[in-house]
């Protein structure tokens, strides 16, 4: 049994396929309605989501299956001290499938452990988050035609933002990839992340913490919330927040084809006046979310696809 709780869980090979799948699920939705037919998904959220769980839910309805799940930890028995191994072994009894987000590192793979069925990480406080991830590379790939041989900007809250996190490991199997890290001092990307992901492989990356220093040389810009739940302190935050405003001025000192990524939900770290330049796509980002998350679900349940056709 497979679960997908690191991003590099699976091989790049394996991504690639993945993400083949969910190009031809964009391609004729219809040909899967029936492929998860009596099939259930669980989605344990005990924090806050919109997309991710939403898509998840929209991923297995599209797929023909059921959706049964919480949606905060309130309205589940974690609020009468459940810990999340005995959750696990009741939700394997109801469905065959969970996602599952927690503000702790690590619950998900705890979960894991326990679980007679395929468990996702739908986020695990400021550690990972491997299907935005998967979100996130259908995007590129898409836009840019590979997943190798880019410059990419990750700016904003690299300390917390889990999405970044999970995003250099797997940028970092392809090959000829350049990271430029753009954040304040307090909120740099943490240093397993560096020596575990980029060192050992000699990737280049460059930390700054200007944004209009970065932007002509990038052919992508991974944007990112500054994460309040994860802060310490109000004050910090405040002073943190707004530290870095993508605007249309801003855009133009970037290539004619550079792709503007943002995981959301935004705040104000990128203007209502960039939605509308066609290099923004972060909309498109959301919509990927569900194909992938669709062929997630397929390949984690041993669904085969031939080519739209199903065995
Ligand atoms: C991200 C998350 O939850 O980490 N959101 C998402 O899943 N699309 C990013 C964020 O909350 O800032």
């Amino acid at each position: 049994m497979r679960h997908l709780i690191d991003p590099l869980d699976f091989s790049v090979e394996e991504i690639d396929a993945l993400l083949d799948l969910a190009d031809r699920i964009a391609a004729n939705p219809t040909a899967y309605q029936g492929v998860c037919a009596h099939k259930k998904l669980a989605t344990l959220f005990y924090e806050p989501s919109t997309r991710t769980r939403l898509s998840f839910e929209a991923a297995m309805l599209n797929l023909g299956g059921a959706v049964l799940g919480f949606a905060g930890a309130d309205s589940s028995s974690a609020a009468k001290g459940e810990s999340v191994a005995d959750t696990i072994r009741a939700i394997s009894c109801y469905a065959d499938i969970a996602a599952i987000r927690h503000p702790k590192e690590g619950a998900p793979l705890r979960a894991a452990r326990y679980s007679r069925i395929p468990v996702i990480n739908a986020g695990d406080g400021g550690h990972q988050h491997p299907t935005q991830t998967l979100t996130d590379l259908m995007t590129i790939r898409r836009r840019k035609g590979r997943l190798g041989g880019l410059t990419i900007g990750l700016c904003g809250d690299l300390k917390f933002g889990r999405t970044v996190h999970s995003l250099i490991k797997s940028l970092a199997r392809y090959a000829n990839m350049e990271f430029v890290l753009i954040s304040p001092e307090e909120l740099r990307v943490p240093e397993y992340i560096l020596s575990e992901a980029l060192e050992p492989q000699h990737i280049p990356y460059r930390q700054l913490s200007s944004l209009e220093q970065a932007m002509p040389h990038l052919d992508i810009l991974y944007m990112t919330r500054v994460q309040r739940e994860r802060f310490f302190n109000e004050e910090d935050y405040i002073r943190l927040k707004d530290t870095y405003v993508l605007n249309a001025d801003k855009m133009k000192l970037a290539q004619p084809d550079m792709a503007v990524l943002h995981p959301l939900p935004r705040v104000n770290e990128i203007t209502l006046d960039v939605d509308d330049d066609p290099r923004a796509a972060y909309f498109e980002q959301a919509q990927n979310g569900v194909y992938v998350r669709m062929a997630l679900i397929m390949t984690l349940l041993e669904l085969t696809d031939q080519g739209g056709a199903l065995c």
